[in-house]
């Protein structure tokens, strides 16, 4: 389905009872809705499940796409205000939040600015923390190198580390190589910006006052369990982090059953204060 949100054609996918708590899916970088596929299975038995393709990803396209030297600058707080333009369409007053890693820093960006519209907080395989300069010179890089080579590019230098190691030969490895493969190289360099300019969450987390899962794959080398424990500590109603084993970086992904398993657990038990 589609829905005009502010200057965007925005896709999503809806399962689910509409009269049920709603969940919103939100994917990580530079990837689309459908790494939320096997969540979407199971949530939509008992929630309304909704997942996005976010700005500059999948089938979301802007509406008066000009030409490149035209593009105006991506931010986290646009694809915040694109999902609070989603909720809106929607009918929704609130939803729990489910991101990961660049999902989760929006997740961050909808709690500065728009709190109340949050019930829970699920975040998964993401950090609170901006990048260090190193980490965004290296951004900038692999922006020229896909502007340059194409998004494979992108896929090539990516996916080794988004993978536990012993799941980078099966298919979710291929199904997300195909995903930023079709993703075209200008919205990547654009996201990539978007994301070396995010801002500091760790003051946030403080502030966080939904409940708030945190999930983690046992060998993210991305955003490591020292992220996830350093985001517990903060959050005030956050728990003890879950780690998903046999998963990398893409936990819902690659452990489908462990990480259902958390995300039920939380909305069977989480504290939560109504959708
Ligand atoms: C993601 O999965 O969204 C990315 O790894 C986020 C990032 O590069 O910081």
């Amino acid at each position: 389905m589609f829905a005009q949100v502010n200057d965007l054609n925005m896709f999503y996918e809806e399962r689910g009872d509409p009269q049920a708590g709603p969940i919103l899916f939100l994917h990580g970088f530079p990837f689309d809705h459908s790494m939320w596929t096997h969540q979407m299975e199971a949530f939509s038995r008992t929630h309304r499940c909704i997942a996005p393709d976010l700005r500059g990803h999948g089938q979301t396209t802007r509406l008066s796409a000009s030409g490149a030297s035209a593009r105006p600058a991506v931010t986290i707080e646009q694809m915040a205000d694109d999902v609070i333009g989603l909720l809106d369409h929607l009918g929704l007053d609130r939803a729990t939040v489910c991101g990961l890693s660049m999902g989760g820093y929006i997740a961050f960006a909808l709690w500065r600015r728009y709190a109340a519209r949050i019930s829970r907080l699920i975040l998964a395989d993401t950090k609170a923390g901006a990048d260090s300069d190193e980490a965004r010179q290296n951004r900038f890089r692999l922006a020229e190198l896909v502007k340059a080579k194409g998004a494979s590019a992108a896929a090539d230098a990516m996916l080794p580390r988004l993978f536990a190691p012993g799941n980078l030969g099966g298919p979710a490895a291929r199904h997300i190589r195909q995903i930023i493969e079709r993703t075209p190289p200008d919205q990547i360099a654009d996201t990539l910006h978007a994301l070396a300019a995010r801002p500091d969450s760790t003051g946030l987390l403080d502030t966080i006052t939904a409940p708030c899962l945190v999930v983690v794959g046992e060998h993210d080398a991305i955003t490591p369990l020292s992220e996830a424990e350093l985001m517990c500590r903060r959050a005030p109603l956050a728990g003890q982090p879950v780690v998903i084993p046999h998963a990398g970086h893409l936990s819902p992904l690659e452990n489908p059953p462990a990480f259902n398993q958390a995300v039920a657990d939380f909305l069977a038990h989480g504290m939560g204060n109504g959708e």
